[in-house]
């Protein structure tokens, strides 16, 4: 039995976390609001706020688990992909706890870390271990991860065996969600607020124009520039365009690019008959999204895992998670780690 700390701290969010094994103890989370009056994430101010957040979100992390720091059995950190100066501040705080409490130091790929949120358990009032989602998949199951800076769809082996089917060759379908809703004029990021108009429209009200590209990847800037130029059109001949459709904008930019998502996914599960397909990442939050996964799973006979809505975006459970694994399997790292921006996907 193990005691692990998780710290994520890759782009504006300051995430501390404790798990005994797999079940959560506690979840802190201080988000930065500073970026919004910027319309995206300013790293230098990131870095910053994860400097004046990264104490009191540890501590808190241990109080509400019932922990002292004694009692940490490994400390499990995001080191990448991510900003620079945010993965900084994570990885050097828990370099300094691994040394002060003389315990391993584990390096978590953050992407890795969405993934594994399916393995996040917690006690119900039985006090028994459950998934916290309800169900757990089983190995080999697909992964459709969907975040601001990545689209992948993975097969993932064993906790810690992952292979990528396919990916995104330019933008994150999180990214075309939050251009798109600066188009829109909506507030950063722009996936949430997306997703509330998208709910009072009509998802077929437009077309934009879908990419073709091969095998499982996907591509996600075309979707964009044909809804500049839309916009652009409309806006010219009437400039409250926007404001008078919005519900059906949103709607149906939502739905072109969860049909991108859906056409992939359904051809990965032919192409390697896994039925047991997950969903993860900050856009797994989508209502759109979530519904759809469950409707095509339900129509095509699919086991369909959907994480927690409090374990979509970025936290640091799904870190600590993911270094219980790798404390099973004895991979930690020695104090020369450095954090990576940009990892190729998976490695070590
Ligand atoms: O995983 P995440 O928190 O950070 C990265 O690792 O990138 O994902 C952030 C992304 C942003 O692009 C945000 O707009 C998107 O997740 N997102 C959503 C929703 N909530 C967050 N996209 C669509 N619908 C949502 N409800
Ligand atoms: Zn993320």
């Amino acid at each position: 039995m193990a005691i692990i700390l998780g710290i994520e701290s890759s782009c504006d969010d300051t995430s501390a976390a404790v798990l005994q094994d797999t079940v959560l103890l506690s979840n802190v989370m201080a988000s930065q609001d500073v970026h919004k009056a910027y319309g995206g994430v300013v790293p230098e101010l990131a870095s910053r706020a994860h400097q004046q957040n990264i104490v009191p979100v540890v501590s808190e992390a241990l109080k509400k688990a019932g922990v002292g720091p004694e009692s940490i059995d490994a400390i499990a950190f995001t080191r990448g992909p991510g900003l620079l100066g945010s993965l900084l501040v994570g990885t050097s705080f828990a370099k300094g706890l691994a040394v002060s409490q003389s315990i391993p130091l584990i390096e978590v790929n953050h992407l890795m870390g969405h993934v594994l949120s399916h393995f996040i358990d917690v006690l119900n009032p039985e006090g028994e271990r459950v998934p916290a989602s309800g169900k757990r998949p089983d190995f080999p199951f697909l992964c459709l991860l969907v975040s601001g800076g990545h689209t992948q769809i993975v097969k993932v082996k064993a906790p810690l065996d992952f292979e990528i089917l396919g990916q995104t060759i330019d933008d994150a379908v999180g990214e075309a969600f939050d251009k798109g809703a600066k188009l829109l004029g909506l507030e950063y990021p722009g996936g949430p607020p997306v997703d509330r108009w998208a709910k009072q429209g009509n998802p077929k009200a437009y077309q934009f124009a879908k990419p073709h590209i091969k095998a499982l990847d996907f591509s996600f800037s075309g979707v964009k520039t044909s809804f500049l130029y839309f916009l652009r059109d409309r806006v010219a001949e009437e400039p409250d365009y926007i404001a008078h459709h919005l519900p059906d904008l949103a709607a149906s930019l939502q739905w072109t690019l969860i049909d991108i998502l859906m056409d992939k996914l359904v051809k990965a599960v032919k192409m390697t008959g896994i039925r047991q397909v997950a969903l993860a990442g900050g856009v797994s939050a989508n209502s759109g999204l979530r519904d759809r996964m469950q409707a095509e799973g339900d129509k095509r006979h699919w086991d369909v895992f959907l994480p927690p809505l409090r374990f979509t975006t970025d936290n640091a459970a799904m870190i600590a998670v993911t270094g219980f694994f790798k404390w099973q399997a004895g991979q930690t790292v020695g104090l020369d780690v450095a954090p990576v921006t940009r990892t190729a996907a998976f490695a070590e």
